[in-house]
């Protein structure tokens, strides 16, 4: 039955390469993780400059476009899907303010960046945007369903 159980909420997180570069991968996967989300697809990829693109493309009138896909295309990203109750607004709300200037102490960018330019992480801001981009960054059979409470060989 666990099969036909409703779709949890997903949402799509990345660790840019600046994130990636300063060693911050197990610091952000572990806030995720010790909040209660689930992980169900994990990944480390360089994304072309055209692929950026696409992720970025909602915002490609804004005059920090092409740095911003230069940027996010210069070196490994860890692309993630995490799943649970509220985890589209809540990861946002993990994340912190776009800049890091006004992100409040107690999120990752309040605690771990500086500018906005290099602000470490992505997430989804809303049900469709995480629907498009785990579509974009995913397969379907990328993503893997689980219970928690099922590993019988973890004590
Ligand atoms: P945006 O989608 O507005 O923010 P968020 O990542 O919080 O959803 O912008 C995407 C990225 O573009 C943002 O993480 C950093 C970059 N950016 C700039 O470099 N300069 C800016 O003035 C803004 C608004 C964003």
């Amino acid at each position: 039955q666990e099969a036909h159980a409703a779709q949890m909420e997903q949402t799509f997180i990345a660790i840019k390469p600046d994130g990636v570069q300063r060693g911050l991968i197990s610091e952000i996967v572990s806030r995720f993780e010790r909040k209660g989300f689930k992980l169900v697809a994990i990944k480390v990829v360089v994304p072309s400059k055209e692929f950026a693109e696409k992720h970025y493309h909602d915002l490609k009138e804004r005059p920090f476009f092409n740095g911003l896909c230069d940027f996010l295309s210069s070196g490994p990203v860890i692309a993630m899907v995490w799943e649970g109750e509220g985890v589209i607004k809540y990861g946002r709300k993990l994340i912190g303010a776009t800049d890091p200037q006004k992100s409040e102490p107690g999120t990752i960018r309040g605690d771990l960046a500086v500018v906005v330019g290099r602000n470490i992480i992505h997430g989804s801001d809303g049900p469709e945007t995480a629907k498009d981009e785990i579509n974009l960054w995913f397969k379907p059979e990328d993503l893997v369903s689980y219970s928690s409470n099922a590993e019988k060989w973890i004590y």
